[in-house]
């Protein structure tokens, strides 16, 4: 097996379990939210912070890297390890949502697709082979296959076109994969798909499982349909999933979709949305999300969050962090970056023990309680 993964702990009420994946730059502990490092950097924030703050990976974007800075780069220092100087897990999206959403121009074929970079204009094509080659390049621990994410209210007979393409290039991304023996604690994921239609996501299940990928994703979820919608699809999936393998929900990373993906059996997560929003001066906290711009936190002399022991926590008032933003200091959206990545580290800390405990659904029922307000 490529890599290893081992479930340690059942919730036993719900899919919700512990587990640790060993993969070839560390083991780590699951569920786990994975920040998002798009260019090989998590915005705003430097490695040596997100080190010490436990966090055992990140994400990187083929598509973003291939065309900018090319494998040619890439390939002189080994990977993206090395170039980037991460010594933690790197997983790599394949570039399938990325195309669907930047590029100003997308066309799929069997082959591949074909699309203009949003960066300059030019074009390319990616093939599932192409993008089993970059990210061999990239020496990611953990690849994704080439997919086709839809959005939701696409047609029954669209969405299966998706699916069979999805399944045919998962199949050749494996074939391509296995040709180049890749090293231990490396491993390709196959991505279910199907939109918003349950047997499609039993038949992308069907066909995507028996190739025994050593772990799976599931995709096209969380792109805009509304929430119910989305807990019912993620309950269908993750019933489908083999229960001995990672289970990977790409794209989601706000606390309510964290605790639904893992109380439906998720084990790995990332999302661009707790990054993004603190750059803006948004920032978690137990009590919901906190926009520090707005004017109450003028004269704030406390921290965002008493609780939070990050940088942001021990040392900085909210009116201060505030002023950082309304003065269009960069020091304002690095610790508010920090910030949100602590939180989420901590919460899913938090979920691991709530599993251990057999007691994952109290905590998420008092979570949301105080989370969304309704404490007393
Ligand atoms: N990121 C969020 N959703 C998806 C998806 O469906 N496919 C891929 N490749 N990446 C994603
Ligand atoms: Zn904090």
């Amino acid at each position: 097996m490529s890599i290893k993964f081992t479930v340690t702990e059942r919730d036993g009420t719900s899919l919700a379990r512990n587990g640790i994946l060993e993969l070839a730059h560390g083991s780590m502990e699951t569920p786990a939210f994975m920040p998002v490092g798009t260019n090989g950097s998590v915005k705003a924030i430097s490695h040596q912070k997100l080190e010490e703050m436990g966090v055992p990976l990140i994400l990187g974007n083929t598509y973003h890297l291939y065309l900018r800075p090319g494998t040619e780069v890439i390939d002189a220092y080994g990977g993206l390890h090395q170039f980037s100087s991460w010594k933690g897990n790197i997983l790599t999206d394949s570039g399938g949502f990325q195309v669907f959403s930047l590029a100003t121009f997308r066309k799929i074929t069997e082959e591949g697709v074909r699309f203009r970079s949003h960066i300059d204009g030019s074009y390319h094509e990616l093939t599932p082979e192409k993008v089993v080659g970059i990210q061999n390049s990239l020496n990611s621990d953990i690849a994704m296959v080439l997919d086709v994410c839809t959005p939701p209210d696409i047609e029954y007979r669209e969405a299966l076109k998706a699916l069979e393409i999805t399944t045919a290039w998962a199949k050749r991304s494996l074939k391509e994969w296995q040709l180049h023996d890749p090293a231990p604690g490396r491993a390709l994921f196959p991505i279910l798909q199907g939109n918003f239609y349950k047997d499609l996501r039993q038949r992308s299940a069907e066909e995507l499982l028996p190739l025994d990928f050593p772990g799976v994703a599931v995709g096209g979820l969380s792109v805009g349909e509304p929430f119910p919608l989305f807990l019912e699809m993620l309950h269908h999936t993750g019933e489908l999933l083999p229960p001995e393998k990672p289970h990977y929900l790409m794209g989601i990373g706000t606390p309510e979709y964290i605790l639904a993906a893992v109380e439906n059996g998720i084990d790995l997560f990332d999302c661009v949305f707790p990054t993004r929003i603190a750059r803006n001066g948004s920032v978690f906290t137990p009590r919901g999300v906190m926009a520090l711009k707005n004017a109450r936190f003028e004269k704030d002399t406390g921290p965002i969050d008493s609780e939070c022991d990050c940088t942001a926590c021990r040392r900085y008032s909210r009116a201060y962090i505030r002023h950082l933003f309304k003065a269009k200091e960069i020091l304002g959206p690095m610790l508010a970056t920090e910030h949100n990545i602590h939180f989420l580290m901590r919460m899913t800390r938090n979920i691991r023990t709530a599993i251990r405990n057999s007691a994952f659904r109290e905590y998420k029922e008092a979570f949301l309680d105080e989370y969304r307000g309704k404490h007393t």
